[in-house]
């Protein structure tokens, strides 16, 4: 838990802490309403709030990639190439700015020529039950997809199982203009035009299931590695090395030391909220548990840019939260039904994306990138299939919460003040562009509705729009027989020369949308 601090001090700690604002906790007990004021600081400026913050991730695992995304073209299934129609759909109005593939832990036993061309071998998933891959979905087929969503792909290249000759060959395939036998035999499976992919994981996961390794161990491999890819055909590669687990900075810094003066552009950090109950049938005081944990993701993005920062050479080190995410309870029932890890998204998962995407705007010049865990069906996704073979597809509350948070792409995160501070309190972040104020609250109070009043500073106002998400139960959700349950709607916003106010309703998500002048 993040002691309560004081305001001089949260002011001074701007960047950690700064467009949080907090609800006393002599109100957090059973009142039903509370008033909370905050100071938006439209003159004070954190950083970009880079649209890979809403990035994504898929993995071969149970029905994400197979049945999910990639139903083939022959199947009864509305599909476009054999991408689910309506996925594609969903993905596209929603915006897929980054898309990382194909693990997870299944990329350190991915061989990469199992996925090209017209004959591919079938191959076992050792990570995620064993089945038989028939490795149908490879390197063309994603690169498809990155096309159809129009996002930038991000291959996790195999360090626990392979060789630095094998990533290189991959970089080669992909990225080589023409004349190479390898992109010589892209162009003959069905692509000339090189994939020009930039992002490129070095391994996932390399103190545990990417291969088990000590930070020395993997920082070796990693200069072994990284040594031999290259910036093919003019694309500059942007190499992420595996980073640590949560807030671990010993990994962080044993990799670090052990780089010596190699640099990677980017560092991944994986982190979970983990829970004990089952997605639909939380306890409140699970939910409050898993809300905190929040707070100690916040920690770990400001320590781990801490600890990269304390050397010269990591100053340039993107920091990138490669999976986060809620992490249930699964049922045994819903995983044979459905697929392997598939998790339903409640209220509550929606409050906690929303808790999520807000710290990444706050810490919005220390990230480069986060990617959720995961697109479809696996984990807290955006969104669900009746299994690999079932035809509904529908969109989840976290889908909704990433909504929300749209109009924040590429604006600039400003700072705010409070004069409370509360791990669990209601959270706020706010971004701006020459012509408008996004403002994004979060409350994640079971019992406690609020009044939002705001102040701007640095900004006049005089009309604005609002949309919310919301629910009192936290375990509602949308589901195949009520797809609509939980949607944004409109909400009223009262503004007024530098106020901006609004009811913010015990768990709920609200994006406000100013124009400024
Ligand atoms: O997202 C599921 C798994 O969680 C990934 O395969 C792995 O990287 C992490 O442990």
């Amino acid at each position: 838990m993040i002691p309560p601090i004081s305001r001089r001090q949260f002011v001074a700690t701007a960047a950690s802490f700064a467009a949080s604002t907090f609800i006393p906790r002599s109100l957090r007990a059973s009142s039903a309403s509370a008033t909370e004021r905050v100071v938006i600081r439209t003159d004070s400026e954190i950083g970009v709030v880079r649209p890979e913050f809403h990035g994504h991730f898929i993995e071969h695992l149970g029905s994400c990639v197979y049945g999910g995304l990639w139903v083939g073209k022959d199947s009864r299934i509305p599909n476009i190439n054999g991408y689910r129609k309506h996925a594609v759909e969903y993905l596209q109005e929603l915006g897929v700015p980054v898309f990382r593939w194909p693990g997870g832990c299944f990329a350190d036993d991915y061989h990469w020529r199992d996925g090209i061309g017209p004959k591919r071998p079938r191959s076992v998933n050792i990570h995620w039950g064993e089945y038989v891959e028939d490795n149908s979905f490879g390197t063309y087929e994603f690169i498809g997809l990155c096309r159809l969503l129009n996002a930038e792909p991000y291959l996790a290249g195999n360090v626990g199982s392979s060789t630095p000759h094998e990533l290189r060959d991959w970089i080669e395939y992909c990225n080589y203009p023409s004349g190479s036998t390898l992109s010589d035999e892209r162009a003959a499976n069905g692509s000339p035009e090189p994939f020009r992919v930039r992002y490129w994981g070095v391994g996932n996961e390399s103190w545990g299931c990417g291969g088990n390794m000590r930070p020395e161990e993997y920082a070796r491999l990693y200069r072994d590695f990284a040594v031999y890819c290259r910036n093919f055909g003019g694309t500059d590669l942007y190499l992420v090395a595996s980073g640590p687990s949560g807030n671990d900075s010993h990994w962080s810094r044993g990799l670090m030391d052990g780089l010596g003066w190699e640099r990677p552009q980017g560092m991944s950090m994986h982190y979970y909220s983990g829970a004990a109950d089952r997605s639909t049938s939380f306890t409140q005081g699970h939910m409050q548990e898993q809300f905190a944990s929040y707070a100690k993701v916040e920690e770990a993005i400001v320590h781990q840019r801490a600890v990269l920062d304390s050397y010269e050479r990591g100053k340039q080190i993107g920091l990138i939260l490669d999976e986060w995410g809620v992490w249930d309870d699964i049922p045994e029932e819903d995983e044979k039904r459905y697929g392997k890890l598939w998790q339903q998204s409640t209220m509550r998962s929606a409050i906690a994306a929303g808790l999520g995407l807000n710290i990444f705007n706050r810490q919005a010049d220390k990230l480069c990138m986060c990617n959720i865990a995961q697109m479809v069906n696996v984990l807290q996704s955006l969104l669900l299939t009746d299994g690999a073979t079932g035809e509904h597809c529908i969109r989840t509350t976290t889908y909704y919460a990433f909504s929300l948070f749209k109009a924040h792409r590429t604006k600039t995160a400003v700072r705010l003040e409070s004069e409370s501070a509360s791990p669990n309190g209601v959270s706020v972040s706010a971004s701006k562009s020459d012509k408008e104020l996004v403002v994004t609250f979060v409350n994640p109070h079971h019992d406690l509705d609020l009044e939002m009043e705001c102040t701007l500073k640095g900004a006049a106002v005089s009309e604005g729009t609002a949309q919310i998400l919301h629910d009192t139960d936290w375990n509602a959700c949308n589901s195949f027989d009520q797809p609509d349950r939980i949607v944004p709607k409109p909400w009223t916003v009262r503004v007024e020369g530098s106020k901006v106010q609004l009811d913010l309703p015990r768990l709920s998500l609200v994006t406000a949308i100013v124009p400024i002048h």
